[in-house]
């Protein structure tokens, strides 16, 4: 089931985003997503690169689930030469937009694939990950937490998952569902929480709830 991811929605979208990769194609031709590459936008990534160089060796290998344009690679994996990076993402538009941004020169370290959440399998040739970041993904499907498991077996033994989750705006928001849902799934016992950040900005009030975890 799709849900809205806190936003008010905008009368230029004429439906939910949800799971439907044309409707992202969609955003990401008529630009609007364009502000994740914004002044906004850099705390948030600045943040997960912080958790990344903490956490992740030289010679690691990066899984960015749901990775849009790819605006990570940027923040934390472009001056990390020895890093590997693989980006999945629904929306084939997102995907080529983030293999330009990428550029040739780094693209021999990276892998940018067409996949969703639930379904998305390693290559073959894919060594364990050592970090497998879900930024500002989860919200978008009511089921979406259920799917953290599947990738567990896929991380190195000191392996991290790190997710964050715009703190919902509205009280009838249907992105309460996938944020107390994770809330749940971190006071469980199933996964160790290794750090927590809340991240605000008063200017356009938006906050993002953050954390690493194994
Ligand atoms: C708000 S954008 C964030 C992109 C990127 N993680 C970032 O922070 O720059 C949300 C992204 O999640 C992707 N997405 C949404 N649901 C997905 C799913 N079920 N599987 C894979 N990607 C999904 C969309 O295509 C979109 O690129």
């Amino acid at each position: 089931m799709a849900v809205d991811p806190g936003r008010p929605p905008s009368p230029r979208r004429r439906r939910p985003l949800g799971a439907d990769p044309t409707a992202w194609d969609e955003e990401y031709r008529a630009g609007r997503l364009s502000r994740l590459h914004g002044l906004a936008e850099a705390p948030r990534y600045g943040i997960i690169a912080a958790w990344l160089r903490h956490l992740v060796p030289d010679g690691g290998t990066i899984l960015d689930a749901g990775c849009g344009e790819a605006a990570l690679f940027a923040h934390g994996v472009r001056e990390r030469p020895s890093l590997s990076y693989v980006g999945f993402d629904l929306s084939m538009v997102a995907l080529e937009t983030a293999a330009e941004m990428i550029g040739s020169a780094d693209m021999t370290r990276v892998s940018l694939r067409r996949a969703g959440l639930a379904d998305y399998e390693p290559a073959p040739e894919d060594p364990l990950y050592d970090a497998v970041v879900l930024t500002e993904v989860l919200s978008y499907s009511a089921e979406s937490m259920t799917w953290l498991d599947r990738y567990r077996p896929w991380l190195t033994s000191g392996g991290v998952m790190i997710v964050t989750l715009q703190v919902p705006r509205r009280p009838d928001s249907g992105a309460h569902g996938p944020f107390n849902a994770l809330r749940a799934v971190l006071d469980g016992p199933a996964w160790t929480l290794l750090d927590s950040a809340m991240l605000t900005n008063p200017r356009t009030s938006n906050a993002w709830s953050m954390h690493v975890f194994r």
